[in-house]
């Protein structure tokens, strides 16, 4: 097949969306287009098993590694000479949150497998062997934190650290990973690919609204999550004088008007997010005891960031002494923001535009894998728009020519990087 051929080659959108489509349908949320798949859960199993099969299907060489990731190699047949060379590595995550869209990850897992398809069927090989992967638990939403399989392949935390985590439910990282089957053989640390390229939707409103097509991402913001843990004194809410009160439910809504305030005070592109709040005993007439409260802070700014992270720390240890509770806190996540490689980020550029579609340069505001693979290799990331800039929720959108035009500009990349 001659390079020319591989240049016009197009990837099939109706597979890709059945695709979609049938993984959604594992932990789907009535009524919605979204799933519920947290990581490690039942339903994780299931996609788990949904995909891996699909990649078995293809002929992809499947490893699962000690934290789960599972990343197919296509080796395209037998021996062929570039067979020992380190793969061009596309994919991202099918774990979801527990209101999830059925794009958020799955797209550029199941992008990589549509290119495989469309590879194999029209006979074309490359140089080095390509690879689709899926990480475990990039969504965080179970497991703090955030992108840990990833992390853990990068050599970012170490294996056993991560398996005794423990989630918001009490369970534990390594003992689910037994349960679903998927605590693998593979090495973990894993090896360094030869790149990383990540299609992902963009999951904010930057594109849509700018009405372009592709989003050429140059590297992804930093990110602090914190568990703030505030201790007061339960009493009876009709008796206690507002005086004599120690309201940790009080003091919780303190700290999540003070991150928003924060957020707006150090101004765009900072935001600031309280997205659980747990009150104990959380009745009506009883002065709360105590509350669980999580903070998100994140900048493209490092510097910008660790001053949010200082005024936080200030801010609570003046509502300690204000109300009279106890508060500790516990890091939960803390990531410098990445630069992607240069070389890889022109060329999503180029091949996007080559093949017609508008671009734009814009950072990550979400994390994604490929923030931990950047540590490992060269590595970039395409973003498809999202309609009304929502994500996280089951209302997630991305029109088909939009996830179209996304898998095939992925599909050139890897060609011309793999050669
Ligand atoms: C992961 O999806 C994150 O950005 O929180
Ligand atoms: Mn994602
Ligand atoms: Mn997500």
């Amino acid at each position: 097949m001659s390079d020319q051929a591989g240049a016009e080659l197009r990837i099939s959108i109706d597979r890709l969306l059945d695709r979609l489509a049938a993984l959604a349908e594992i932990g789907a949320i009535e009524g919605t287009a979204g799933a519920a798949r947290l990581a490690f859960s039942e339903a994780d199993r299931q996609g788990r098993d949904l995909v891996t099969g699909w990649m078995v299907d293809l002929g992809l060489d499947v490893a699962i590694d000690a934290i789960g990731n599972v990343i197919g190699v296509w080796r395209q047949g037998a021996e062929p000479a570039g067979r020992h060379l380190a793969p061009v590595l596309c994919g991202s995550h099918i774990d979801t949150v527990a209101t999830g869209g059925r794009y958020d990850g799955n797209l550029g897992v199941l992008a990589g497998l549509e290119i495989v398809e469309t590879l194999a069927r029209a006979g074309v090989t490359t140089a080095r062997p390509l690879a689709v992967g899926f990480f475990s638990n990039e969504e965080g939403a179970r497991f703090a934190p955030d992108m840990l399989g990833s992390l853990v392949y990068a050599g970012g935390l170490a294996l056993e650290e991560a398996l005794a985590i423990t989630g918001i439910d009490g369970a534990i990282v390594g003992d689910e990973l037994d349960r679903i089957g998927y605590r693998g053989p593979a090495p973990c640390p894993g090896p360094a690919p030869h790149a990383f390229v990540e299609l992902h939707i963009e999951q904010g409103p930057v594109l849509e609204e700018a009405g372009i097509g592709i989003g050429v991402v140059e590297g992804v913001q930093g990110i602090s999550w914190t568990e703030v843990t505030i201790g007061g004194q339960s009493n009876h809410a009709g008796t206690t004088p507002m005086r004599l009160r120690h309201d940790a439910g009080y003091a919780a809504a303190r700290l999540a008007v003070f991150v928003r305030e924060l957020a707006s005070e150090l101004g765009p592109p900072m935001v600031g997010t309280v997205g659980s709040l747990r009150l104990h005993p959380d009745l009506v007439n009883v002065v709360a005891a105590s509350a669980l409260v999580t903070v998100d802070l994140r900048h493209t700014d490092d510097g910008v960031l660790a001053v949010a992270e200082k005024r936080l720390g200030a801010f609570l240890d003046e509502l300690a002494e204000a109300e009279g509770v106890r508060i500790t806190t516990r890091p939960l996540a803390r990531f410098a923001p990445v630069t992607f490689s240069p070389a890889v980020v022109d060329l999503v550029e180029s091949t996007a535009r080559e093949l017609g579609c508008t671009t734009l340069r814009l950072p990550s505001g979400a994390g994604h894998d490929a923030q931990m693979l950047a540590r490992l290799c060269s590595t970039a990331m395409i973003f498809t728009p999202s309609r009304g800039g929502i994500s996280h929720n089951p209302a997630e959108h991305t029109d088909s020519a939009e996830l179209e035009a996304g898998a095939n500009v992925l599909l050139q990349v890897l060609l011309r990087l793999a050669g």
